[in-house]
């Protein structure tokens, strides 16, 4: 498994960011996204809209309790990436990474918000930086994720599915079998 927990969302502000985040979490292999901070029904509606539209089996769940959880995590054996500008260059550690999923271990992989407590530095198994420069978590994830799994092509029971096409919009209703 790989999942995403994105810390300290607020509302309004962090609403499309963390949406982005669990998207691009979806579109490149994660399993589901947990996230911290304010508790959002109107985020989790519409990321499991998507999910509902476009299929697959992504989650998004709330965690009142971060610390605790990336504790619990590790307590479970689940090995922690936490993505961070001031952390060591990604690309040094990818292949490490791949080991890690390889060898069957659970990856969480923890991005942050406005401020992060300095716990997390500590505790995670990796502080990697995509780049020493700041931008976002959504840019940060979608970068680390692609050169960990690349894009997921498969996404079970999807109702609708696009057709890339070189001009315009191509969107198709997948026909389901009946038993
Ligand atoms: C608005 S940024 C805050 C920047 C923050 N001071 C930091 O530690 O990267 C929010 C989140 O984006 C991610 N992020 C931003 N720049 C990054 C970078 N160059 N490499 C990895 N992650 C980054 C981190 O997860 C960060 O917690």
């Amino acid at each position: 498994m790989i999942e995403v927990l994105r810390l300290g969302h607020r509302i309004p502000r962090d609403e499309r960011i963390s949406t982005h985040c669990a998207l691009v979490g979806r579109a490149f292999g994660a399993d589901g996204l947990w996230y911290s901070g304010m508790k959002d029904k109107g985020f989790e509606n519409s990321v499991s809209g998507v999910v509902d539209d476009f299929g697959g089996e992504f989650f998004i769940e709330y965690v009142s309790d971060d610390l605790k959880f990336v504790k619990k995590k590790k307590e479970e054996g689940w090995f922690v990436v936490h993505l961070t500008m001031y952390g060591v260059g990604f690309e040094k550690k990818v292949g490490e990474v791949k080991k890690v999923i390889d060898s069957g271990r659970d990856v969480v992989i923890v991005v942050g918000g406005e401020k992060v407590e300095p716990e997390f530095y500590e505790i995670s198994d990796l502080n990697l930086a995509v780049g020493n420069q700041p931008h976002s978590e959504v840019g940060a994830l979608a970068v680390f994720l692609y050169e960990v799994c690349g894009l997921r092509k498969e996404f079970k029971d999807a109702k609708v599915r696009v057709v890339g096409s070189e001009r315009g919009k191509r969107v198709v209703r997948v026909e389901r079998m009946r038993d």
